[in-house]
């Protein structure tokens, strides 16, 4: 578990919080300002923060917005001064998870912690800083109260996942399950099983009972992923469950009761979809009551920085390795990248910086697939995204010629390889450049 940062300026408050952290059974990691805190969050990832408004240098507020330009989820308890209600009403504007008022006994506190600390267990970070992104978790949040069918929709790789799973974390069903169908993945002749569930004897291999998983997401949420691909016949059953809130196990005999909240994703435009006939414009509208769009990441081009940085530390500790940061080559080369496949391929391609660098800083080098030859056999986990990472090495190739007019020895330079790999590269992809001189 990460531990959980405190920020407050007075060193008796700060040891009490402490010591009530560790009593719970947490790590506490302590800072004496917001500046102080920024610092280390730069360091180290924090399961949530809890922090007090007035300090000198930079106060809770000030610190709070600037934790929400990094990190849209992370959980922020604010300690608030005796009487200052406003505060605490606008610190919840600007995204606070929750807010304490002095005095508090340290009952009151541990609950707070322990709830909030239970939400987290299963949480990812999600790394943004841009406003369209903190718009979208804003809204999130609003609308996982209710019990409100969302679809998310949006480029593959951008988060919708991600989202989903921080609706239900932010919803009343949090401590229920989650369950994921990923409707592209499963045969269609077993997905109403897959959803709905069969009795023993229903058909051919049906030996025993089969809950679905809309019983298995019972008073928790199922989330419907890449819905667009699921087939007609389905669908139609699938509307009748979101009217009537009960399901038919395949082979029972009469309709179970259910409270699961559905929310789905789609990369697809299901309006284009339906009327080509692909998709049920009726069970359409069912799903879009709430539709929540998750923009790509070539629109949030400070994400890029933000999410690389993140990446780095992340891989650079699973992989123990020493990797720290990126060049500014390196960034400005991942800020000119179009990012077709979104995070998830900025994701890869750092995952393969990281395992691929030698120093304590990730150079354009290291996204190149075959330089320096000694690294080549490298075993990669990410060969499903080798592809990507070839259009992103062409692209930047690519881009780098023509930023050059074309000489390769300049670009070779830029690039930090031989102007051999780049004469290879080009005749791989079938380009012809003029000779330079
Ligand atoms: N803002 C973010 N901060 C940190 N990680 C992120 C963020 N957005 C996405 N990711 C990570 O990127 C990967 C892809 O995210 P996710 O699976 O939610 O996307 P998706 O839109 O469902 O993709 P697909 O269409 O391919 O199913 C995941 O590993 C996820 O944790
Ligand atoms: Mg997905």
């Amino acid at each position: 578990m990460k531990p959980i940062l405190v920020v407050d300026d007075d060193p008796q408050m700060r040891d009490a919080l402490k010591e009530a952290i560790q009593r719970l059974g947490y790590q506490a990691t302590v800072a004496e300002n917001g500046q102080e805190g920024l610092s280390k969050m730069a360091n180290t990832p924090f399961a949530m923060i809890i922090t007090d408004m007035k300090m000198p240098r930079m106060d809770g507020l000030a610190f709070l917005k600037e934790v929400r330009k990094r990190v849209g989820n992370l959980p922020v308890l604010v300690i608030t001064g005796y009487g200052t209600v406003e505060n605490a009403v606008e610190t919840m504007k600007e995204g606070a998870t929750d807010y304490l008022m002095k005095p508090f006994s340290f009952d009151k506190l541990g609950g707070k912690i322990s709830s909030i600390m239970e939400a987290v267990a299963s949480d990812r970070d999600i790394i943004t800083g841009n406003p369209k992104m903190a718009r979208l978790l804003q809204i999130s949040r609003d609308v996982a109260a209710g019990d409100t069918t969302v679809l998310i929709y949006g480029e593959s790789g951008t988060g919708k996942e991600l989202i989903a799973r921080y609706i239900h974390s932010q919803s009343l069903r949090k401590t229920k399950p989650f369950v994921a169908v990923n409707c592209a993945a499963i045969p269609e002749n077993l997905m109403e099983s897959e959803l709905f569930g069969h009795e023993k004897g229903s058909f051919t291999g049906a030996t025993d009972k089969k809950l679905g998983k809309f019983e298995l997401a019972n008073d928790g949420t199922i989330l419907l992923d890449e819905i667009g691909e699921m087939p007609m016949g389905l669908q139609a059953k699938l509307l009748r469950v979101l009217q009537e809130r009960e399901i038919d196990r395949i082979g029972g005999k009469h309709a179970i009761p259910i409270n699961t909240r559905v929310l789905a994703t789609t990369n697809r435009d299901l309006v284009k979809e339906a009327a080509a006939g692909n998709f049920r414009e009726d069970l359409y509208y069912r799903l879009s009551v709430f539709p929540l769009h998750v923009p790509p990441l070539r629109e949030r081009l400070e994400d890029v920085a933000l999410l690389s940085d993140y990446f780095v530390k992340k891989f650079s500790a699973l992989l123990n390795k020493e990797v720290k940061g990126l060049t500014d080559d390196a960034l400005n080369f991942l800020l000119r990248n179009p990012w077709r496949g979104n995070i998830r391929e900025l994701e890869n391609a750092l995952h393969r910086a990281v395992l691929l660098s030698r120093g304590q800083l990730i150079d354009i080098s290291d996204f190149m697939l075959d330089e320096p030859p000694a690294q080549r056999n490298i075993d990669m986990p990410l060969d499903n995204n080798k592809r990507g990472i070839k259009e992103m090495e062409k692209d930047l190739i690519m881009k780098t010629l023509k930023d050059v007019n074309g000489n390769k020895t300049k670009a070779a330079k830029i690039l930090g390889v031989n102007v051999r790999t780049i004469r290879n590269k080009l005749s791989e992809y079938g380009k012809i450049f003029p000779d330079e001189q």
